[in-house]
């Protein structure tokens, strides 16, 4: 198992170009089950979350092919030789049930595995199913599978969410496409994911309206067609390097970057004394002398705070000059990165869904691990500011959803190496 050796203290500067949205791309990847016709996806970004759907898609029959390197992926539906998304995929990765609203919609079937546990909290999927019921899907719970079919096709139907669900969005968004009739869903997720998946829909000639507004209309047509289309730029990775200065002093720009992705999460950097300017390439973050200040963050569906910046929110808090309350309301047990951050000498005290920091002066490297996605990264920031050296292992969190970190921070003057085991 890789881990990540980082010698903290060096200040940072330099560009880093972003990647395409790993979120938006996992929800785009099964729209090719709405169509026969080739999909193309540029701007794709090279993540083992990625090979996870392109093996689950494989597994239906589906092609997939990495072009340029995995830059691009162009996708075909046309000869569908199963509908089955087995348990061993499906568990690896839980946006795995973004097959199930396509599969029923285009083929009046399917049975995929409910995806379990997962380590920030429970995450079930009852939204999905109770979304696409209102489409007329029959399901049924069997043996850890949804069984679900519509054998007259599906139907326009009405679902108001009780609460934001950016997948149950999608999955109910792409089968409504298919449907006979008008779709009308209600409290649906705004994040730019979603409004990416609605262009490319469109693009493949869904009728779609509303994207980005808590309603979205979708007129059901008879068939899509294949597209090309280009992933919108990953607002996590984005926020999560805008960081990287924040913590260690200096300027990066990052190339492709664009505020409204960020809006929240930038008015709070700028809150805590860090300059962010729009640039002709992108963002450009600045941290002038002096330590940043508390702030307070909570984490909301889009357009606030975002939850998959909030464990590195809290890396560059620890240092901050006072006390910061963060509040997690979109997962429970979302705090798994404070141990880890004790270790480096941080004084965090987690309360349920609320953790109060106390900023110190300085971070020490310690040997810490890597318990999830952005939890990893968060590890990974601190270390860039701590004296000394750290290692996190269980890496392979990090590289579901970042790639080249090493690469990337190092050509900004970090010193950081990947151990390969
Ligand atoms: C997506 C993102 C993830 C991000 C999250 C919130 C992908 C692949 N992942 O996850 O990185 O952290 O949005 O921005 O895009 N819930 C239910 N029942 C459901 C579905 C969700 O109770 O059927 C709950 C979840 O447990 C959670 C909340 O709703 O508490 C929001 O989850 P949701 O927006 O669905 O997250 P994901 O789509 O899984």
């Amino acid at each position: 198992m890789d881990s990540i050796l980082v010698h903290g203290g060096a200040e940072l500067s330099g560009q880093i170009p972003i990647a395409g949205a790993k979120n938006a791309c996992l929800a785009l990847m099964p729209a090719t089950l709405l169509t026969d016709g080739p999909l193309t996806l540029t701007n794709a970004p090279r993540l083992s979350d990625i090979r996870t759907m392109t093996a689950l898609l494989q597994s239906l029959g589906a092609e997939v092919t990495a072009l340029q390197g995995g830059r691009v992926l162009a996708l075909s539906s046309h000869d569908l030789t199963n509908h089955l998304a087995d348990y061993d995929i499906v568990r690896k990765m839980r946006a795995s049930i973004l097959v199930l609203g396509p599969l029923l919609a285009r083929h009046g079937h399917a049975v995929v595995s409910l995806p379990g546990g997962c380590a920030i909290g429970a995450r079930p999927v009852d939204l999905h199913l109770r979304a696409l019921e209102a489409l007329g899907a029959t399901l049924e719970l069997r043996d850890g599978y949804v069984h679900a079919t519509a054998p007259g096709g599906l139907t326009g139907g009405r679902f108001a969410f009780p609460f934001v669900s950016v997948g149950a969005t999608e999955n109910v968004l792409m089968a409504a496409t298919l449907a006979r009739g008008t779709s009308v869903i209600e409290n649906a997720a705004r994040e730019p994911e979603i409004m990416d998946l609605a262009r490319c829909l469109r693009r493949m000639g869904a009728r779609i309206e509303g994207e980005g507004t808590g309603t979205l209309t979708v007129e059901g047509v008879d068939r899509l067609e294949g597209a090309t289309h280009a992933v919108v730029p990953d607002r996590i990775e984005l926020g999560t390097y805008m960081l990287a200065p924040a913590i260690t002093g200096g300027a990066v720009e990052l190339l492709g970057g664009r505020r409204e992705l960020v809006a929240a999460f930038a008015d709070k950097l700028e809150e805590s004394g860090i300059d962010v300017a729009e640039t002709e390439a992108g963002l450009k973050v600045v941290r002038r002398n002096g330590r940043v200040k508390a702030v307070d963050v909570t984490t909301e569906p889009f357009p606030g705070f975002p939850t998959d910046l909030q464990a590195q929110m809290m890396a560059l808090l620890c240092t901050a000059d006072g006390v910061s309350v963060l509040e997690e309301k979109i997962f429970e047990n979302r705090f798994m990165h404070a141990p880890e951050l004790m270790r480096m000498g941080a004084r965090i005290d987690v309360h349920g869904g609320t953790a109060r920091v106390t900023g110190v002066e300085r971070l020490n490297g310690a040997p810490v691990m890597a318990t999830d996605l952005r939890a990893s990264v968060s590890l990974i920031l601190a270390a860039l500011a701590a004296e000394g050296e750290t290692v996190v292992s269980r890496v392979y969190h990090l590289d579901r959803g970042y790639e080249r970190v090493e690469e990337k921070l190092g050509a900004c003057g970090a010193r950081i190496e990947r151990i390969s085991a």
